[in-house]
């Protein structure tokens, strides 16, 4: 699918990269280059599906794209999450239509072949009776649950995701993300390349500029040392640093190298949420919490999703590449599963500071896409608080090396 000059060009793109730099051109703009993404990135890695409460009953699914292709998402009778690619093994119709479902068993819309939860094929009506189901089961896709969240892979042989599993399961798992519902969810698409929509939610360099709304609570340092921080940002940790510690809740940069970061931070004074007035979105705290003041917890996981983890919802955001200019960004805000909607929690207070953020990103990604298709565009440096870009990149570039292997030039150094 990827052919000799193809690999070629990625190498050499590879090779032109300057690290600690945006990225050469035609990674942002070349719709060849998004078929490479879709390959060697998106068909490769585990990939963020969803929360597993989002198909909470037997026979509840979703579906996700992954590399132009569609995976189903479903629980199965026994509770297990399971994952399979979206294609009856008749002749090959899409089998779940649409993003979300519920289904008893899965019937093919074409000519109704029916599947089992689990996979087996069922029934295939007006087949021969020397017709055996047993090889025709819907081909599974590798799917993992951590704390709560579903994370799918479609390679043959997945890369390993126990280090990020051991990791971020201490920072997460106290706020239950297993035990929530989804109250809100959006998607919009940005006409932007997804790599400018992850390196965009990468900083906060634009932030004091464009988020007046997420700057009411959301503190613009990145690390607890952070050589920008103020006296003000020095006193407020040491003071959050304490509570955590005496709640046993993990707060310090996980090693998560370029692949992930798992890092919990406080608020600005005074603010508990992401609220319009930093006061609390939800009435009904997560898991045992009893104290509505926890900072986030901020989660990213190359290649498709960041995430926060507050004392009174949770925020996933997957990232879904569509075409070279084209990324879909979900959005998912969950309160404990037993909150009341009027009651517990208002869903304009609650959505309020994301809907609009959100935008705001997407006009700047897509600004930032536009200006790329300049020709005069050439890859600019870095700030020191873009570190996290960097990571990005660097992640992104070693993934294209380990698929097409190193640029000439590298593998001379090495020598
Ligand atoms: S393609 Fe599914 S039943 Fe024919
Ligand atoms: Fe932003």
């Amino acid at each position: 699918m990827i052919d000799a000059s193809l690999q070629d060009r990625v190498r050499a793109l590879v090779a032109e990269r300057r690290p600690g730099f945006s990225l050469p051109r035609d990674f942002y703009v070349d719709e060849a280059l998004f078929r490479v993404d879709e390959e060697a990135v998106f068909a490769a890695e585990w990939l963020f599906a969803c929360n597993a409460c989002e198909i909470a009953e037997p026979g509840d699914w979703l579906t996700l794209r992954i590399a132009g292709a569609s995976v189903v998402v479903l629980r199965d009778r026994d509770g297990a999450v399971r994952a399979f690619h979206n294609t009856c093994r008749h002749r090959g119709s899409r089998l779940c239509l649409g993003e979300k479902g519920h289904a008893n068993r899965l019937v093919c819309p074409y000519h109704q072949w029916v599947y089992e939860l689990d996979g087996r094929l069922l029934d295939a009506r007006q087949m021969p009776t020397d017709f055996d189901p047993s090889g025709y089961g819907l081909k599974p896709a590798h799917c993992t649950v951590i704390a709560g969240l579903v994370y799918v892979c479609v390679a043959e042989e997945p890369p390993s995701i126990e280090r990020f599993r051991a990791a971020v399961e201490p920072y997460i798992a106290p706020h239950r993300p297993d035990r929530t519902k989804v109250a809100h969810v959006s998607i919009i698409v940005e006409e932007a390349n997804w790599k400018l929509v992850i390196e965009n939610n990468r900083e906060c360099y634009h932030c004091a500029a464009n988020h007046p709304e997420l700057l009411v609570t959301l503190v613009e340092f990145a690390l607890p040392d952070d050589p920008r921080a103020t006296a003000q940002f020095d006193r407020l940790m040491s003071g959050a640093r304490a509570r955590w510690d005496a709640l046993g809740l993990p707060h310090a940069p996980a090693d998560g190298g370029v692949e992930f970061r798992c890092i919990r931070l406080p608020f600005n004074e005074g603010g508990v949420s992401f609220t319009l007035d930093g006061g609390p979105a939800c009435r009904k705290l997560l898991g045992d919490f009893t104290d509505p003041d926890l900072g986030s917890v901020r989660m990213f996981r190359a290649p498709n999703a960041w995430h926060h983890f507050l004392a009174d919802h949770i925020l996933h955001f997957r990232v879904t590449p569509l075409s070279a200019d084209r990324t879909e960004v979900r959005t998912t805000w969950l309160v404990h599963e037993d909150a009341v909607e009027g009651v517990d929690y208002d869903l304009e207070r609650l959505t309020a500071v994301w809907t609009a953020t959100n935008d705001q990103d997407r006009v700047l990604a897509e600004n930032n896409h536009r200006g790329i298709l300049s020709r005069a565009y050439e890859p600019g440096p870095y700030a020191p608080s873009e570190f996290m870009l960097a990571n990005f990149a660097d992640w992104y570039a070693g993934r294209l090396a380990d698929r097409f292997g190193a640029p000439a030039s590298r593998l001379e150094a090495a020598e």
